[in-house]
């Protein structure tokens, strides 16, 4: 399938999530084969405009992982197309608009998902935004505001003309905000409706959901939670859908990918207390050293959702939150995950 003329080589992609979704782990998931698209946490635009150093680290990204899109959320129509510029001057395939954070900290700035009470007005974002570059702008929405306002499938038609390349939608509200599921009926309509394509999101959580979600019209499944569980989640959809077995994952793979996650962390950024620079020695990364730290919460972060659905997830999830260093942490990972393999067999 095709954003505008970016090539995306399957319809599954990752969802953008912020605080989970940065680099290192976009290429860790891509690395399994079956994701079409990854997507950056979301960037401000007025911190791209402004050009804070922590607003462009959210926006960093590396070749193995296009195609790119990054996503920014903001509400000035002149801002996010000179964010869209900056976007595009950082080389990334599409740049995605956040419709959809209901966060109040977001939403009041009148970005997020309160541009979709402003339907005129988020389409003149999209329309300065599409007159400003080249790469694809795309759109990714809720169902709506509240259940009042379910105004999805009107505002979808709006961006669409205003010259958005392809949408997403969760089909749930900001009200909702992750309570009750998402109205696929709703994104099935939407797909039906529009000429551009239509990613759906919400819900997916084992690979069989995202194929069978295929079925309701949409081009694509964003796939959010269900990554953060089960990093190999795409590639098992992208076996079904290509009527193989879904590859197996050993406890051994998803210690692996623990362990390789924080040393990706650990290699690629070194955060110093005015931001995070990049290229520096991982010598200089100190046990106790705020880079430590911030790897610590960062595995902290993904374990609360990764341990889900493990025998003794709730356990492992303890401990990595009560683990203080590094150290600790690789230790009670190899425990976890390779106990098993460790022993001598009797
Ligand atoms: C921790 C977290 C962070 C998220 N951050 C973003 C974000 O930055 N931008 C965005 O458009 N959606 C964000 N979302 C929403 C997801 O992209 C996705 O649409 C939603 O979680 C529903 O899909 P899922 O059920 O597969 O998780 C976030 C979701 C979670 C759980």
């Amino acid at each position: 399938m095709k954003i505008g003329s970016v090539d995306l080589p399957s319809p599954f992609a990752i969802a953008p999530m912020a605080g989970m979704t940065d680099t290192a782990f976009r290429r860790l998931v891509k690395r399994h084969g079956g994701c079409g698209l990854v997507v950056t946490e979301m960037v401000s635009a007025e911190g791209l405009v402004r050009g804070i150093d922590r607003t462009l680290e959210y926006a960093e990204y590396t070749e193995e992982e296009r195609p790119i899109a990054i996503q920014i959320f903001g509400g000035d129509p002149e801002k996010m197309a000179a964010a869209a510029q900056i976007v595009e001057g950082m080389g990334a395939d599409i740049v995605d608009v956040n419709m959809g954070c209901p966060v109040p900290k977001i939403a009041k700035h009148n970005a997020g998902c309160s541009l979709m009470r402003e339907p005129e007005h988020a389409a003149t974002v999209i329309r300065a935004m599409s007159k400003a570059v080249r790469i694809p702008v795309t759109v990714k929405m809720r169902a709506g505001w509240n259940d009042e306002d379910r105004n999805a499938p009107q505002l979808a038609k709006m961006v669409q003309d205003a010259g958005a390349a392809a949408i997403a939608v969760h089909g749930r509200t900001a009200a909702q905000s992750y309570s009750g599921s998402a109205d696929w009926d709703l994104v099935s309509r939407i797909a039906g409706d529009l000429t551009i394509p239509v990613f759906g999101s919400g819900d997916c959580v084992e690979p069989e959901q995202i194929v069978l979600r295929m079925r309701s019209g949409v081009e694509g499944v964003l796939v959010g939670r269900g990554v953060l569980r089960n990093p190999w989640i795409l590639a098992q959809a992208a076996d079904l859908a290509a009527g193989l077995t879904p590859r197996e994952v050993t406890l051994e793979d998803r210690g692996r990918f623990l362990l390789d996650y924080i040393d990706k962390l650990l290699t690629e950024r070194v955060r110093e207390p005015e931001g995070f620079r990049h290229g520096v020695d991982v010598q200089i990364s100190r046990p106790g050293s705020s880079q430590h730290r911030w790897v610590i919460n960062k595995i902290r972060a993904l374990g609360s959702w990764y341990t889900k659905g493990l025998e003794n997830g709730s356990h492992l999830r303890t401990a990595i939150n009560g683990a203080d260093s590094l150290e600790s942490l690789r230790e009670l990972i190899t425990t976890f995950f390779f106990a098993t393999v460790l022993l001598p067999s009797a």
